[in-house]
């Protein structure tokens, strides 16, 4: 399996400038929701070198997706000829949370579909209740089988009211899928309104759909009869360009990240600031300089347009290096801080109890071998390879190609000394 080797220095900053990649967690419900489509679906700006967007692709063909990959455009040509099988089998989604986002699309087009509970980071418990609950909303019956959710509305998907008992990103893309043709209309309260979910709400209402916002976290969904396929370009990914920012924050450095909208980062920036980095935005880029001491923060992770749950790992590991005390609250899920314990082998002070990590700032990292196990966690185990003294070898980075588009490519051209090893 691929490890990284790194040759940090606790002085050397990084230097250059990114491109950023399309976001995964945008691209994912968009190529699900081809499904829907009975005429060619074409997405640009697709992060084809993220894993997850792969196994997307292998997932959607074994459905029978025609599927044309314009590999140096990042473009995606989706073409449905014929009935979708309704077995979405357990070895295409075990690695893939989204996976659950078939299940919405098929109940959508075809009323019925058995799909095996899908996998993802293992961040906590990833329950699929709220998407249930939600498709039993909408006149939908469901028997779990051998791990296999066996789910039907003999009388076809039936428009009706659904409230999320907490945010669920997936869940909202979900249950809009679901009721993009059902009888009758469809109102969904309490979703999630992440800049990846108002994209495939943008690119489905392109299509022909009928959704309309009735409050801030409130859609309205008016059954239609079909979409029409047509061209969409993937938003960028604020996560990836938020880690980069990390690179250059934990490391006296100076980064320029392209192609990423910056008011998809607003609470993020806003604590990149408050720590001491210079930011300078612009329409469709972020500059970061830090030439200062970094000072200490409290944050605590929300739903859009809260602090993300996905910068966390990659912010702690940047207070990790600042002078004084933080401490962080992570409200989503239950196991977020894996990357805490191998930052502590570099030399980093952090201590959780419970959903909080106290973290007192440190200035002297060493290098050390670390594993890592879920996508953030790996690049906030990374940044703290860059900003240590010495070597560090990463094992388990497969964890991070899932969701990093040309992560080793990057962080060479941003100059961190890194190898990959078999
Ligand atoms: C999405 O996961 C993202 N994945 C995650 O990104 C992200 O961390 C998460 O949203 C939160 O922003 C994709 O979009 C593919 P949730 P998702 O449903 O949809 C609980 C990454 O790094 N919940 O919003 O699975 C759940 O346990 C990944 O790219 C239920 O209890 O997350 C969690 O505590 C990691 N029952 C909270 O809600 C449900 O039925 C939010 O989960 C659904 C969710």
């Amino acid at each position: 399996m691929e490890k990284f080797l790194i040759r940090g220095s606790s002085t050397k900053g990084v230097r250059g400038t990114l491109s950023c990649s399309g976001a995964k967690n945008a691209a994912l419900p968009l190529m699900a929701s081809s499904i829907l489509f009975n005429s060619t679906v074409t997405l640009k700006n697709i992060p084809l070198g993220a894993k997850d967007i792969q196994t997307m692709i292998i997932l959607l063909k074994s459905l029978g997706s025609q599927i044309k990959i314009l590999k140096k455009k990042k473009i995606l040509k989706i073409t449905n000829n014929k009935k979708h099988k309704l077995l979405v089998k357990y070895k295409y989604i075990s690695t893939m949370r989204a996976g659950v986002l078939v299940m919405g699309a098929l109940l959508g087009k075809y009323n019925k579909c058995s799909t095996a509970l899908s996998g993802g980071c293992s961040l906590g418990p990833r329950p699929i209740g709220y998407h249930l609950a939600g498709f039993k909303k909408l006149n939908c019956k469901y028997i779990l089988k051998q791990g296999y959710i066996n789910i039907s509305a003999n009388k076809g998907i039936k428009g009706n009211k659904y409230y999320f008992p907490k945010v669920s990103v997936t869940g909202t893309s979900n249950l809009i899928l679901a009721s993009i043709f059902a009888r009758g209309a469809t109102v969904l309260k309490n979703i999630s309104i992440e800049p990846e979910v108002l994209d495939l709400i943008k690119f489905l209402k392109n299509g022909g759909a009928k959704i309309y916002f009735e409050g801030k976290r409130t859609i309205k969904i008016y059954g239609v009869k079909k979409l029409k396929g047509h061209s969409h370009e993937v938003i960028g990914d604020r996560i990836e360009a938020f880690s980069y920012l990390c690179a250059a924050a934990i490391t006296r450095g100076k980064i320029k990240i392209n192609k990423i909208n910056p008011r998809y980062l607003r609470s993020e920036i806003k604590i990149l600031k408050n720590i001491g980095c210079k930011i300078k935005i612009n329409k469709t880029s972020i500059d970061l300089i830090r030439t200062n001491k970094l000072k200490p923060a409290n944050i605590k992770t929300a739903p859009f347009p809260g602090f993300a749950t996905d910068c966390m790992p990659m912010m702690m590991a940047v207070l990790a290096r600042s002078n004084g005390k933080s401490k962080i609250e992570e409200t989503i899920f239950s196991n977020r801080y894996m990357a805490a314990p191998e930052l502590v082998r570099m030399g980093a002070k952090i201590y959780i109890k419970g959903s909080t990590a106290t973290i007192i700032g440190e200035n002297n990292f060493n290098g050390a071998d670390c594993i890592s196990s879920d996508l953030r966690s790996t690049f906030a185990i990374i940044l703290g390879a860059i900003a240590a003294e010495g070597k560090s070898c990463i094992s388990r980075v497969y964890h991070g190609l899932r969701g990093y588009s040309d992560l080793y490519k990057n962080l060479k051209k941003i100059g961190v000394n890194i190898k990959r090893i078999n």
